[in-house]
């Protein structure tokens, strides 16, 4: 037996073992490949992920005595302790930050949290791009909202996890990563307004269509607390400033070629980007409304020539993974996340998938890089009770 429901089996007895005792309930969070819309969520942008099979599964059962007791199938075989009251940002390092960092962020808003014995295990490849660390944090999220009666909305629960995120691991990032961990549905991108949260579920019927999306793990590493993501973050900000918005989304294409005048020339760019991919993924919405999601492969491979040219954020294996990836028959590429490094997405004909994959594979191998493993994404459900 395979997939969730071996899964979520394997954790239930896994938290037995580990905590001597059942469970409260268990959980699961997805990680994300974003088909269009990237650095668009700082910007009060928009963007249209769509959740992986791939997921964080967690098994938790509250403790009344203040105590946070963390176990990861990916750890190093120990119980992190922790007591609540006394969560502040620091002194808690690799991955136990997340998890710990959520269950801090619901103490700082008030909420009436306490302790919990806790056992994960994830699926979601780490440092590949796929929001491995938005699905822990989610997991936790929607644990937590139960075991502690909570009831808060989706994206409430996004928002505690990026400010988990941001000011417990010290990742500046966005809230695209948990909202679409949180709110994604199967057989549907999410397209999300990064303002005021508002999304929205656009069937994206992969199969019916004859099409396969790929995710290349090129393997670079990728760390957004590196400084890169906050200093291209900065720039943006500064550029809103200097144009007197709040936000670069507040700026239309048409109204582009007027502005880029005035901008410094390192801003222009940024700027650009950030316009024309929020324009990108109005686009794709509509051609997944007409039932044409074929004919997102341009907008993918323009997305990404935008990040490597003016975002510059892709790198030599993720530029060669999308060349390759066109050539080898896919619609449209782009890297998806970050960058510097991580995944590629590419958007293939089903009767192509077979023989694109290791064509791909074969040009990064050739070229001397590491080689990358190769995915299906298939969109799947956001965060949700699974035990
Ligand atoms: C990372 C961040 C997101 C978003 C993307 C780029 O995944 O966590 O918030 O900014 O990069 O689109």
């Amino acid at each position: 037996m395979t997939g969730p429901a071996a899964q979520a089996a394997a954790v239930r007895r896994e938290f037995e073992r580990i905590h001597g005792r059942a469970p409260d309930g268990i959980w699961a969070a997805p990680g994300r490949v974003n088909l269009i819309g990237e650095h668009t969520d700082y910007n009060d942008g928009f963007a249209l992920p769509m959740a992986l099979p791939q997921t964080t599964v967690l098994a938790a059962g509250r403790r009344e005595d203040g105590l946070l007791r963390l176990h990861s199938a990916q750890g190093d075989g120990r119980i992190t302790e922790l007591a609540v009251a006394d969560l502040a940002p620091g002194p808690v390092s690799g991955w136990a930050r997340y998890p710990a960092g959520v269950v801090w962020a619901l103490r700082e808003r008030g909420l009436p949290v306490g302790g919990a014995d806790v056992h994960l295990d994830s699926t979601v490849p780490r440092g590949a791009g796929l929001s491995s660390s938005a699905a822990l944090e989610c997991a936790v999220a929607v644990a937590y909202d139960e075991l502690y009666a909570l009831r808060l909305s989706r994206p409430e629960l996004a928002r505690v996890a990026q400010y988990a995120e941001n000011a417990f691991a010290g990742v500046p990032c966005g809230v695209m990563d948990q909202m679409a961990s949180v709110c994604c549905a199967e057989g549907s991108a999410l397209h999300l307004d990064s303002r005021s949260l508002d999304v929205r579920q656009v069937p994206f019927d992969l199969t019916g269509h004859g099409l396969r999306l790929l995710v290349i793990d090129t393997r670079v590493a990728h760390d957004l607390a590196d400084g890169a993501y906050a200093e291209l973050r900065a720039g943006c900000e500064r550029a809103a400033g200097l144009l007197g918005l709040t936000a670069l989304r507040d700026l239309s294409e048409a109204e582009l070629p007027g502005v880029l005048t005035q901008l410094p020339e390192d801003l222009a760019p940024l700027v650009r980007h950030v316009v024309t991919e929020n324009a990108r993924v109005g686009r794709a919405v509509e051609r997944l409304a007409a039932g044409e999601p074929e004919s997102l492969g341009p907008l993918l491979t323009a997305g990404h020539a935008s990040l490597r040219d003016d975002y510059r954020v892709s790198c030599p294996e993720t530029d060669l993974a999308v060349e390759a990836a066109v050539a080898a028959g896919a619609l449209g590429a782009r890297m998806t996340g970050g960058g510097f490094g991580g995944s590629v997405i590419a958007l293939v004909p089903s009767a192509a998938a077979a023989s694109a994959a290791p064509s791909v594979t074969d040009a990064i191998a050739v070229a001397g890089f590491v080689t990358p493993a190769v995915l299906e994404a298939v969109p799947s459900a956001g965060a949700r009770r699974v035990g």
